[in-house]
């Protein structure tokens, strides 16, 4: 069992999938993290993150284990790793992982932004988790201020601006809907209320 949740930056797929997993008692693959350590280590071996030789070599080379690095999480390594993330050899590279990942028994969860149109084309479940980019870099915005951050509102909304336009633009696996997904906006929904409508999606699906 396969359930691909995709969706822009800080929609709050990655939170949704998690709390999927745990309540379906699959396995979570959060797909980012992979880009982002690609990146964090193009830049460790001092490369740049635009050279294709040194980000393949990198993402042929990944260990999972390293993928639970707090620093993986922030906003530099996210926008590092759109940018590795347009290289299609790289991508290509991360398939095999993937796909394995989601082979599992009992089942697995994937988050990403190609997860139900290109890793795992024949998912079970998919779901395109978005909120208006206003929304998004307002939650974004809150969790960096509750860390002291002193961002403005205004840089983060402009951020999640180029971000989505460079991963929905780029040539290869582009951010894009499913044409069998079902859409979740959570734009005016908390996270327990997109959990139980994710739910709803689920057994709407498989029948349960
Ligand atoms: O989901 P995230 O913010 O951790 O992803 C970071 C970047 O990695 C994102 O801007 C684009 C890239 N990415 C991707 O291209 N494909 C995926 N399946 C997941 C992430």
């Amino acid at each position: 069992m396969i359930v691909a949740i995709d969706g822009p930056a800080a929609s709050g797929k990655g939170t949704l999938a998690k709390r999927l997993a745990d309540h379906l008692g699959y396995a979570c693959l959060d797909t980012g993290l992979l880009y982002r350590a690609v990146a964090r280590d193009v830049a460790a071996w001092g490369f740049r993150l635009e050279d294709p030789w040194a980000a393949v070599a990198v993402a042929r080379g990944l260990d999972p284990a390293r993928f639970e690095d707090p620093e993986l999480r922030g906003a530099a390594a996210g926008d590092a790793a759109s940018i590795v993330a347009r290289i299609p050899q790289v991508r290509a590279a991360l398939l095999s992982y993937q796909r394995a990942f989601a082979r599992q028994a009992p089942g697995a969860v994937l988050d990403g932004r190609d997860i139900g149109t290109v890793v795992c084309p024949d998912a079970d479940v998919k779901i395109f988790v978005t909120a208006s980019p206003e929304v998004r870099a307002r939650r974004r915005f809150s969790e960096l201020d509750a860390r002291g951050a002193g961002v403005a509102y205004e840089t983060v909304l402009a951020d999640i601006l180029a971000r989505d336009a460079r991963d929905a633009d780029r040539a290869i696996s582009p951010l894009a809907m499913a044409a069998d997904a079902m859409l979740l906006d959570t734009s005016n929904l908390s996270i327990e209320a997109a959990f139980d409508a994710a739910v709803g999606l689920i057994k709407r699906k498989i029948g349960q």
